[in-house]
């Protein structure tokens, strides 16, 4: 889920990483190799050819404003939840108590959207973060630094009070909200499997608009041609029948 991507990463890696994400891996870049291996190594198509970086900084802009005002009810399904795993449901609770007043999956409150959190870090950094964020960016990470400053410096509350049980059972149901188990995962979810399956198979470049166009044309000459046609004709009869 690409929820507040651009206050996670810096724009040049965006930008790198959209046209050529194999380079990136290739490079030994460790976020996107984590990501890599927690999608089961498939691959992002290139977008070098397609996309000026003109083109990517629009769809960034894009995603900067869907992430913040998502065009579609960004929710989760109560209903999908409740018959989900026992500690979804607990996860589910424990973040509407303790999180939800400054996060949601899909969409950036106070804090950034959370979808997919759980395939862009290690158990253990997110565990150490959620129980005191401070912490982490005190110690010097470099991610958490730039996230911190990217949120304007507002400071998560530290949450040492939860346990490493109740902190996965949370992340859990972050997983489950992110994936497409859940259909209402929202615009910036998988919405279901059949959707994402197409959007994996079908390339972007491959239903050019230049294709669609030219099919429209000739619907529209045939179209015409036939109205044409209908209009000689009832012409003819009329006149046929007046004499
Ligand atoms: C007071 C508001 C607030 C609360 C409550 C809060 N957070 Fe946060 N969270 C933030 C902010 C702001 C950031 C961005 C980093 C920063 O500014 O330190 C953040 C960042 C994060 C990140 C890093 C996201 C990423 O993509 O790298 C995770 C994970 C996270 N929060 C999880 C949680 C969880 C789980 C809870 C509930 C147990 C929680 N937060 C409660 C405000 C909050």
């Amino acid at each position: 889920m690409l929820g507040s991507i651009n206050k996670k990463r810096k724009p040049e890696w965006l930008l790198a990483f959209i046209k050529n994400s194999q380079h990136v891996i290739a490079n030994g870049d460790i976020y996107a190799l984590r990501l890599y291996n927690a999608y089961q190594h498939q691959v992002m198509p290139s977008f070098s050819k397609e996309l000026s970086d003109h083109d990517i900084y629009d769809v960034l802009s894009y995603l900067e404003r869907e992430t913040l005002f998502p065009k579609q009810i960004p929710d989760i399904n109560n209903s999908v939840i409740v018959s989900a795993r026992a500690e979804v449901v607990e996860g589910m609770q424990l973040f509407d108590q303790q999180c939800a007043s400054c996060h949601s999956v899909v969409k950036e409150n106070y804090g950034p959207a959370l979808g997919s959190v759980t395939k862009r870090h290690s158990r253990e950094w997110l565990i150490a973060f959620i129980k005191n964020s401070q912490k982490v960016i005190r110690s010097g990470d470099e991610y958490a630094i730039m996230l911190f400053n990217n949120f304007d410096k507002k400071v998560m509350v530290p949450m040492e009070f939860l346990s490493d049980g109740e902190i996965n059972s949370i992340l859990q149901y972050i997983e489950f909200a992110s994936s497409s188990e859940n259909p209402d995962a929202g615009v910036n979810g998988r919405k279901s499997i059949t959707s994402f399956r197409k959007t994996s198979v079908v390339a972007p470049h491959m239903e050019s608009p230049e294709k669609k166009h030219f099919f429209k044309g000739i619907f529209i000459f045939v179209a015409v041609a036939a109205a044409l046609v209908h209009v000689i004709l009832i012409v003819k009869l009329f006149r046929y029948l007046q004499g």
